[in-house]
């Protein structure tokens, strides 16, 4: 673990197995932190937070040394992106995607180090009335497994180019990248007990910094299970949060859709990361007359997809753990009972030299009833429901007809028709004749309903990490 600029083990050396999900085989250990080391590093956080040094230290100083930070790493992209996808499974070329996605947080946020600012407001004549924008304090970041280098790197850049002090806790199963960012922190002249790192399980290292009285503010991305656990405790300590807890995202294509981008993008974005994507276009919603042949051209690009480790690069990589391939199992065995349709797909598969893994065929199921647990629930898997309505009207009704509202992909090359959905959808990322945008560190992201509320990326984040002062001068 990394606490005030220094590496440590927990108090009895006890440590988490770290496996490669291609195989499942041990790449490693890391410290099973616990009640203590979070106990140590909130303290160092604060303790830096409130210290002379960063207090006063420069905005355009914090700039230039996130800058370096991204440059960082750039200079070391190869090396993280093979740690990654040993640590998460993910086909490399994803990995280093991913990389450079931090390296642009970093660069994004530097540049924004030294324009924080304020407002003046009229008053009267006599009154001089201004804001200031300062930093909230130590923030938590609770970071899932999907997206270990780009998620830490999101909320921690932006909460470290306003002022804040940190303390990260990653996914107890890829918790590798966190620590190389640490590693190459320590290269800089990031004031140590800036950024702190305790790995450990959620219940044992995630519970204890969630509860704890003093910090100031917590970003979390994940289950909305456990995103309900750490709104009730922020509630005993009134403390702000930032969640992002995943989604139920269409894609909803008419029939004068661009029919083979469509097609593309219906299944990239329900391949990506093997379908443990947050807004993974887990529904396709396609408009009754064209359905037949839609459908034709989804599947044959379904079947097309190779799988294999994520070191050899393939389309799909393996599910994180034998927990969430029993999760989608579980799901398929519900499509089952309820006479769904099963277009292509719907079984694991194995493959040659990575038995030992767990990989599951690329899957696209038909039929599907809007109440059933495969349209309601997060499968987190490559696996995408299809619907299909008749006019604009029944497309919104079936688009918000879930828990969630995260992101949606409309596919119409009609103007009028593609601004009147996007104004209708309830949905906090709305793409047109596109998914995504290429990543989108500058687009402010985040749900609507259950998929959380605040957003992270963009500037909108640097409200997540500040807090407004108001000043009134009687002259
Ligand atoms: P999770 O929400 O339990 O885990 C995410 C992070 O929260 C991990 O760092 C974990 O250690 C931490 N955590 C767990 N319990 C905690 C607690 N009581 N206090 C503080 N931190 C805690 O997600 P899990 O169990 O790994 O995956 C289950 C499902 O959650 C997935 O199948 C998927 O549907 C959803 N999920 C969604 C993600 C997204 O990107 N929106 C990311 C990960 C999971
Ligand atoms: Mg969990």
């Amino acid at each position: 673990m990394y606490i005030n600029g220094e590496w440590c083990s927990n108090a009895d050396d006890e440590t988490i197995t770290v496996r490669n999900p291609a195989t499942q085989k041990t790449i490693g250990t890391v410290p099973r932190g616990n009640t203590a080391d979070i106990e140590k590093a909130v303290k160092a956080a604060r303790e830096t937070f409130e210290s002379e040094q960063w207090r006063t230290f420069l905005p355009d100083e914090r700039g230039r040394i996130l800058y370096k930070i991204a440059k960082k790493i750039r200079d070391a992209a190869s090396e993280i992106a093979q740690m990654e996808t040993r640590d998460t499974g993910k086909p490399l070329s994803q990995s280093q995607n991913d990389v450079e996605a931090a390296a642009r947080y970093f660069e994004y946020y530097a540049g924004m180090a030294d324009k924080i600012l304020g407002e003046t407001i009229p008053i009267q004549a006599d009154v001089l009335d201004y804001t200031v924008r300062e930093p909230v304090g130590v923030t938590a970041h609770i970071i899932p497994w999907n997206y270990p280098i780009q998620i830490t790197s999101r909320s921690v850049a932006a909460a470290i180019a306003t002022g804040n002090t940190v303390v990260v806790k990653p996914a107890e199963d890829t918790p590798l990248t966190a620590l190389k960012l640490a590693e190459l922190i320590e290269e800089t002249k990031l004031p140590t007990g800036v950024y702190n790192v305790v790995t450990g399980y959620g219940n044992e290292a995630g519970a204890p910094l969630i509860n704890h009285s003093d910090i100031n503010h917590i970003t979390f991305t994940g289950s909305v299970q456990t995103g309900t656990a750490i709104m009730q405790a922020a509630a005993k300590n009134i403390v702000p949060v930032t969640l992002e807890l995943g989604g139920k995202s269409p894609n909803i294509v008419f029939a004068d859709a661009d029919q083979d981008k469509a097609a593309e993008w219906v299944v990239k974005s329900i391949i990506q990361n093997a379908g443990q994507t947050c807004s993974a276009g887990s529904r396709l919603l396609v408009q009754q007359n064209i359905k037949e042949d839609f459908l034709e051209k989804v599947k044959a690009r379904m079947e097309a997809i190779t799988i294999g480790k994520g070191e050899d690069d393939h389309d799909l990589g393996p599910i994180l753990t034998e927990k969430q391939f029993n999760r989608i199992e579980e799901f398929m065995q519900i499509a089952r009972k309820e006479n769904v349709n099963i277009v292509t797909g719907g079984e694991g598969v194995e493959v040659e030299g990575a038995e030992t893994g767990f990989y599951f065929e690329p899957t696209v199921l038909d039929n599907v009833k809007q109440e059933s647990a495969l349209t309601q629930e997060e499968i987190f898997g490559p696996v995408v429901s299809v619907f299909v309505f008749e006019n604009d009207e029944e497309a919104i009704k079936l688009a918000n007809d879930t828990p969630y509202g995260l992101v949606t992909g409309v596919w119409t090359e009609n103007v009028g028709r593609a601004h009147r959905m996007a104004s209708q959808i309830r949905a906090g990322q709305v793409f047109i004749n596109n998914y995504g945008a290429g990543g989108g560190i500058q687009m402010p992201f985040g749900g609507y309903k259950k998929s959380g509320f605040g957003r992270e990326k963009g500037l909108e984040a640097l409200r997540n990490y500040t807090t407004l002062k108001n000043i009134a001068l009687k002259m």
